[in-house]
């Protein structure tokens, strides 16, 4: 079974990248989908172009040969219908992301190809890990290298250096 993992991964943490492990294990191919919509811009830190390039590093590093990575914008249902897959994976951290989660799921519902969606749990050792945390930590000098792939640690670095974060 072919199955999305969307989200705006800015950047790849620990949490998503067990995710994207995990469903490479339970289903044939996975494609991660990195979300290019301009209405969050200002609140990127890295380029749609970027977080694609992050992720490739991390999914060859692992070799996890059935993984691919693409970038989207627009509607994820329509994205669904074009790509041809009718799964959405998404990881659930806690309670207070079922809510939204669950709106999601059942607006995804009515659009486009009706896609499911289904929810892994994240472990519980990155559960309170999110790439906003990972940003903030990593802005003001933490060290974020248990946090995120070793990918994501280099091109914070290389990015932090170079707005003068
Ligand atoms: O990593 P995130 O920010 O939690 O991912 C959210 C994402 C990208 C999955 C969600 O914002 C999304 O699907 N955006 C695409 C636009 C869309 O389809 N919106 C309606 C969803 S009901």
């Amino acid at each position: 079974m072919h199955v999305v993992y969307p989200g705006s991964f800015d950047p790849l943490h620990n949490g998503h990248f067990d995710v994207i492990q995990r469903a490479s294990r339970l289903f044939g191919k996975v494609t991660v989908a990195v979300l290019e919509n301009p209405s969050k811009r200002n609140f990127w830190l890295f380029a749609p172009q970027e977080r694609v390039e992050i992720i490739r590093q991390a999914i060859a590093a692992a070799r996890l040969t059935n993984v691919e990575v693409d970038s989207f914008h627009g509607l994820l249902a329509e994205y669904m219908r074009r790509v041809n897959a009718r799964v959405i994976v998404k990881g659930l951290r806690a309670v207070s992301d079922y809510e939204t989660e669950l709106q999601m799921a059942h607006l995804n519902r009515q659009y486009g190809n009706h896609p499911e969606t289904l929810f892994i749990m994240a472990a519980t050792r990155w559960s309170f890990v999110s790439s906003t945390m990972v940003k903030e930590i990593a802005r003001y000098g933490g060290d974020v290298s248990k946090l995120v792939p070793p990918a994501t640690a280099e091109a914070l670095r290389a990015k932090l250096s170079t707005i003068g974060g």
